[in-house]
């Protein structure tokens, strides 16, 4: 079937089920283009906590659709594809979680998004690369453990007073890109602004210009007065900061950094999903509770002034 069938199929569906389909900046791009919604991580979840959809159709990895069921157990929420994980969310279990606990003195734990539902729930607040900074400084402690990025703690513990404890996990995406692969392209377009994301090592985070979120990104190329841009994050975005910004060149630091378990979701399986409400994502409840005050304190925190 042809993308324009499949798409009018997806959002006849979508209409049918009284659903929102939420697709993350890295997504193929006719995925993107069908969804109600294309954001971060951040934007995404609160969307998930504030909509009045009853289903909802989550196009990322399978935290992502577990944090929408934390938030809104009243809704049914599919992923298309159950085999969508995050490599990074599998780097920290409960289990050794609660032993590391045991182990150091008593501190708030912030954890990434990028984790199970599991290990939100054993969480004193979540964070995103969105507001990490924010969520940190906002804990009236003087040491946090962060899980499980450690790229994402070492940039936060740059941006804190606060001794930052951390996790050994980092995305198999962005911990490739060494800063010698940074430097080529710094080289190669001379006068571009590079923009990295913090799941990068901190020696590429160093020499960046600027240190954002997906949508963080899309947002600075917009309202940047440079004319192009050296992206340091998963090449899906860049269907986003082309669209957004059509006079603009954008160039993928490398070309290598695909994230394969973002790519998975096609729009047959979105319309397969649709069609036998099938892929439903539920958390327990015995997780879900703590697990929700975790992100709620998050996202309270991002949504007030
Ligand atoms: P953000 O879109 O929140 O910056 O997240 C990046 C990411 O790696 C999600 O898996
Ligand atoms: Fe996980 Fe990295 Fe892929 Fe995001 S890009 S889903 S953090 S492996």
């Amino acid at each position: 079937m042809m993308n324009v069938d499949l798409k009018s199929k997806v959002r006849d569906l979508l209409k049918k089920r009284k659903a929102i389909m939420l697709a993350h900046n890295y997504q193929r791009p006719e995925i993107q283009d069908t969804a109600d919604l294309c954001g971060d991580s951040l934007e995404l979840s609160i969307k998930a906590a504030q909509t009045d959809a009853e289903v909802i159709v989550f196009c990322g990895v399978h935290f992502m659709a577990e944090t929408a069921s934390i938030m809104s157990p009243g809704k049914t929420v599919l992923l298309p594809r159950m085999d969508a994980g995050c490599p990074m969310a599998d780097m920290v279990t409960p289990e050794a979680l609660s032993k590391r606990l045991k182990e150091i003195p008593p501190m708030p734990v912030v954890t990434y998004v990028n984790s199970t539902a599991a290990v939100k729930a054993l969480s004193t607040i979540c964070c995103t690369s969105a507001n990490v900074v924010k969520v940190v400084n906002s804990l009236d402690a003087d040491e946090v453990l962060m899980v499980p990025d450690k790229n994402l703690a070492k940039y936060a513990a740059l941006h804190t007073k606060k001794r930052i404890h951390f996790w050994d996990g980092y995305c198999i995406v962005h911990n490739m890109l060494t800063a010698e692969v940074a430097l080529l392209a710094k080289e190669k377009h001379p006068g571009a602004v590079f923009m990295a994301h913090p799941e990068c090592r901190p020696e590429v985070l160093e020499l960046a210009d600027v240190v954002l979120s997906t949508s963080g990104m899309i947002r600075h190329a917009g309202e940047s007065e440079s004319q192009s841009f050296i992206v340091g994050t998963e090449t899906g975005i860049l269907h986003q900061l082309k669209k957004a910004n059509p006079s603009k060149t954008f160039y993928p630091v490398s070309k290598d950094m695909e994230c394969r378990n973002m790519k998975k979701i096609t729009l047959e399986d979105v319309a397969r999903s649709l069609e036998n409400m099938e892929g439903e994502v539920k958390v327990p409840e015995d997780i879900r509770i703590p697990a929700k005050e975790a992100v709620r304190k998050m996202i309270d925190l991002s949504i007030s002034k």
